[in-house]
C-alpha cells in the first residue's frame, strides 16, 4: 500500500482518537434551558420533553443544587406563565412578581457563580402566541415589537440577569436592546446573545406544550426563516453582528450545521452558539428507545457535530446527563 494511503495508523488509540477533535465538549461549553412557571411550588412533568419539568420557584434550589454541584455553569430562563393575564402586548414579560424576574433574582442569591442567561420573547405572553406586536390585520408591527421587547430585556438585565436572548426574530430588535442596555448603564453588565439565524422548524413542537407558546392563528413564518435560507440566514447573522450583538446563535443545530459552519465565517470574532432544540432532544431519546442507537453515543454525537461545525457554546436539554457523562 502507498505511504500516503494509510491514515488507520493515526487514530487506533483511544486517546489519539481524541487527538483528533480540533475543540472537545466541556462543561463550561452548556448552557441549560430551564422553564420557570407561576406556581411556586410546581414540578410538573412535560411529556413530550422526558425528562425535563417546569418549575416553581421555589423548587428551584432543590432542582438546581445538585446539578451545581456537578459542574453546571450556565442556565437559559423561559417563563411560563399559566395564571396570569395574556394581552396584546404581552404586558407579563416584565411583571416584577413574574417568574423570570423572581427566578433571576433567587439563582443569583443561591447560586452566584452561575451565568444566568434569560430568553427574551412576548410570545408566551401575548394573548395572541405571537413573539411581536401586531397590527389590527394580524400582521407583525415591527417598530413597537422591537420597543416593547427591548423594554423586557431591559427589565431582566435590571433584575440581574447577566445576558438577555431575544429569540423573537424582529427586524431591528438587536440594535434597539443594545441601546436600551447602554442608556440605562447596562451596557458592559450584561451580554446581548441574539438568536441570529432561527429558523421556522418542525422541531419547536415540545417547547411549545411545554412554554404554552403557540400561536393561537397563523404561524410564525413571517418572523422566522425558511428552511431553505441560506442567503437570508447569513444576511441575519451579519445584520446583528452590525447591530451590536455580542453573541450569535443558530438554532435548530443538526439540520442546520452549514449555517453554524457559515456563521464561523461570517463572525469569527464572537462566541458561537447553537440552540439543540426540544425537537431535537425528543428526537435522539425517542431513537434510543426505539432501539435505534445508545442514547448517550448519539448525544455526543451529535454536540460533536455542532462544535466540529464552530460552535463554542450549546444550548441543550442533555447538560444534566452531560455533567455525569462527562465525568465517566
Ligand atoms: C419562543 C421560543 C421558541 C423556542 C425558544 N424560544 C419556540 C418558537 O419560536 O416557537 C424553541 C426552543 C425549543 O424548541 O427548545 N420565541
Ligand atoms: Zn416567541
Amino acid at each position: 500500500m502507498d505511504i500516503s494511503s494509510v491514515l488507520q495508523g493515526g487514530y487506533q488509540h483511544p486517546l489519539s482518537r481524541k487527538w483528533q477533535a480540533k475543540r472537545s465538549l466541556t462543561k463550561e461549553m452548556l448552557m441549560y434551558p430551564i422553564f420557570i412557571t407561576d406556581d411556586p411550588d410546581a414540578q410538573v412533568d412535560i411529556p413530550s420533553l422526558p425528562g425535563q419539568s417546569r418549575w416553581g420557584v421555589n423548587k428551584i434550589e432543590g432542582f438546581l443544587g445538585p446539578l451545581v454541584k456537578k459542574g453546571l455553569k450556565s442556565v437559559i430562563l423561559f417563563g411560563v406563565p399559566l395564571t396570569c393575564e395574556k394581552d396584546p402586548r404581552g404586558t407579563p414579560a416584565d411583571d416584577p412578581q413574574g417568574p423570570v424576574i423572581l427566578a433571576i433574582k433567587l439563582i443569583r442569591k443561591l447560586f452566584p457563580d452561575i451565568y444566568i442567561a434569560t430568553d427574551v420573547c412576548l410570545c408566551e405572553y401575548t394573548s395572541h402566541g405571537h413573539c411581536g406586536i401586531l397590527h389590527e390585520d394580524g400582521t407583525i408591527n415591527s417598530t413597537p415589537s422591537a420597543a416593547r421587547i427591548a423594554e423586557v430585556a431591559l427589565s431582566y438585565a435590571k433584575a440581574g440577569a447577566h445576558c438577555v436572548a431575544p429569540s423573537d426574530m424582529m427586524d431591528g430588535r438587536i440594535k434597539a436592546i443594545k441601546r436600551a442596555l447602554i442608556d440605562n448603564g447596562f451596557g458592559n453588565k450584561c451580554t446581548l446573545m441574539s438568536y441570529s439565524a432561527k429558523f421556522a422548524s418542525s422541531l419547536y413542537g415540545p417547547f411549545r406544550d411545554a412554554a404554552g407558546s403557540a400561536p393561537s392563528f397563523g404561524d410564525r413564518k413571517c418572523y422566522q426563516l425558511p428552511p431553505n435560507a441560506k442567503g437570508l440566514a447569513r444576511r441575519a447573522i451579519q445584520r446583528d453582528v452590525g447591530e451590536g450583538a455580542d453573541i450569535i446563535m443558530v438554532k435548530p443545530a443538526m439540520p442546520y450545521l452549514d449555517i453554524i459552519a457559515d456563521a464561523a465565517q461570517l463572525a469569527p470574532d464572537y462566541p458561537l452558539a447553537a440552540y439543540q432544540v426540544s425537537g431535537e432532544y425528543a428526537m435522539i431519546v425517542a431513537g434510543a428507545r426505539a432501539g435505534v442507537y445508545d442514547l448517550k453515543t448519539m448525544a455526543f454525537e451529535s454536540i460533536e457535530g455542532i462544535i466540529r461545525a464552530g460552535c463554542t457554546l450549546i444550548l441543550t436539554y442533555f447538560t444534566p446527563q452531560f455533567l455525569d457523562w462527562l465525568d465517566e
